[in-house]
């Protein structure tokens, strides 16, 4: 499954949003390139949501570049979303996490072994049949994950993927995350929580009012923010 070219860098030039005449993200430049976990965090409105999904190219972007390594179908291919509350499809567990195989061009026998994995990688082997809908909060959740990772991504997003999870739950998906970043899988993710984000983060990625204010490892951000918006949020002032 995994695609024969490198898909990273990803390279961002003076990438902005603007929606009715409001700026919404940047002016943006950045790479996004190596290995590990880059965490983002920044106040609610910040611009988080908005960043992943520029950088997952299901954002329109209103000036600047952005590309990849490799053509844009290619790249594709090679990505994968997790969204906040993930969308369920009308399928059981297994045939929900053996889609994208599917899209892709696998056989279906191939798809559902693969699917059947997966399930059993995240905890949800005993759920293979049940209706994906009936899940819980935490399981659709870790559904979600299973199907991003089932196709082997070079690079996965996640928008505040624990963010009604309890702590259990939490855990499962971290240490899912942290396998995954090993295994070479290139992860960019969201949080509001920043035990979160000391837990799992190799850089953090620091946004301000939709500037992107540092891109930075997670040792030095933690130690010495280089921005007073971001020792604010450290402290946790009210950044306005
Ligand atoms: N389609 C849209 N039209 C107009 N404004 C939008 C649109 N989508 C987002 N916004 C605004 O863009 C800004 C950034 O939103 P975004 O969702 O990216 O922030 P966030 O950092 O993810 O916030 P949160 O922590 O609450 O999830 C907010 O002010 C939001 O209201
Ligand atoms: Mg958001």
């Amino acid at each position: 499954m995994v695609s024969a070219g490198a898909i990273l860098p990803l390279t961002l030039q003076q990438v902005s949003v603007r929606r009715r005449g409001k700026r919404l993200l940047g002016p943006v430049t950045w790479e996004l390139q190596g290995a590990g976990i880059s965490i983002v965090v920044g106040p609610n409105g910040s611009g988080k949501t908005t960043l992943l999904r520029v950088l997952h190219g299901i954002e329109r972007i209103s000036e600047g570049q952005i590309g990849w390594a490799v053509d844009l179908e290619q790249a594709r291919r090679a990505q994968s979303f997790v969204f906040q509350a993930p969308i369920m499809m009308r399928r059981n567990v297994r045939d929900c996490i053996a889609y994208p195989l599917i899209l892709r061009g696998m056989r279906r026998a191939a798809a559902r072994a693969a699917a059947e994995d997966w399930a059993q990688r995240v905890g949800l082997g005993a759920a293979l049949a049940r209706p994906a809908m009936v899940l819980s909060g935490g399981e659709k959740q870790k559904l979600a994950l299973a199907r991003a990772l089932v196709t082997e991504p070079q690079v996965l997003f996640l928008d505040e993927p624990c963010a009604n999870l309890d702590g259990r739950a939490t855990q499962e998906i971290e240490a899912i995350l942290h396998d995954a970043a090993a295994a070479g899988t290139r992860v960019v993710m969201s949080t509001h929580d920043l035990g979160q984000a000391r837990r799992l983060a190799s850089e953090v990625i620091f946004l301000h009012d939709g500037m992107l204010l540092e891109a930075t490892a997670a040792a030095d951000f933690f130690a010495a923010p280089g921005s007073a918006q971001a020792a604010a949020f450290l402290r946790g002032d009210l950044v306005l």
